[in-house]
């Protein structure tokens, strides 16, 4: 199967503009699931809570999602997008799953970032895995986790036991580190990573968040099979084979997770 992640600049507050860009970008591809980055529509740095209420929506019927399901209808591909949830009173940092039927699946970030915790709730629904087939009906199961996620190893690793394939990472990272990490969560899991970040800066007040682009894919033996740079625009492409994200074997004698000690474990 081919997968794309996409990295771009978003105009903050600018939703019907980025949907537009978002769209454009995703024509470029004709990946089977196409990975956008954290929050792609609205932008990250919100300087009030009255600019989230007006770019957060609710799932599954929010403008972002009717968008993005047209557009996964138009390329007869999946996407997956982080977008400000509304949910009552609370917002959520969150990502969809979306095909041609619509939102398929959810995921709220568990692990929020600095002042993510003044706007956001945490997500506290477990992590789930869902079945989606390829263009060539080869089936493979998703995972999705959310930028700073992937400071907490448990994430990938409750992804993996789940029996994901495939992490998509939809991203606004500013720490430098996890282009370094990324492959490192692919090997420890034997996963497949997609990490989509977004370029550019934001301020609020006197502070200036910048985005470090570098998106990544990565395969399960810890190799970032492409990566973009820290300022491009671009989509990047892999093709992969889902299948080696199912060989849990290191050696004829070990097996990454039948050797598993969770008695061992602190948690
Ligand atoms: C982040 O979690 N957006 C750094």
């Amino acid at each position: 199967m081919k997968v794309s992640v996409v990295q771009y600049t978003p105009e903050y507050l600018k939703v019907d503009a980025n949907l537009d860009r978002l769209d454009g970008l995703c024509a470029a591809t004709d990946a089977d699931l196409i990975v956008l980055p954290e929050l792609a529509a609205s932008g990250y740095f919100f300087k009030s809570v009255a600019d989230l209420v007006d770019v957060s929506e609710q799932i599954p019927d929010g403008r972002v999602c009717r968008r993005l399901q047209k557009i996964a209808q138009r390329r007869e591909c999946t996407i997956v997008c982080g977008v400000a949830e509304k949910n009552g009173p609370y917002f959520f940092n969150s990502a969809v799953v979306v095909g041609a039927e619509g939102v398929a699946a959810a995921y709220r970030k568990v692990h929020l970032f600095y002042k993510e915790k003044e706007l956001f709730r945490a997500g506290k629904e477990p992590y789930e895995v869902i079945d989606l087939y390829d263009r060539n009906g080869t089936k493979y199961r998703l995972g999705v986790m959310i930028c700073f996620d992937w400071y907490f190893p448990e994430a990938a690793r409750s992804l993996a036991l789940k029996g994901a394939d495939l992490i998509a990472h939809p991203s606004n990272l500013v720490r430098k580190d996890c282009p370094r990490a990324m492959p490192i969560r692919a090997l420890e899991n034997r996963v497949f990573t997609a990490t989509a970040n977004r370029t550019g800066s934001e301020s609020h007040g006197d502070e200036t968040l910048t985005f470090i682009g570098q998106s990544l894919i990565c395969s399960p033996d810890g190799q970032a099979i492409g990566s973009l740079s820290a300022t491009e625009e671009a989509v990047l492409t892999a093709e992969i084979d889902i299948s080696e994200a199912r060989n849990k074997r290191i050696t004829p004698l070990n097996d990454l997770f039948l050797d598993r000690r969770p008695g061992r474990y602190y948690y």
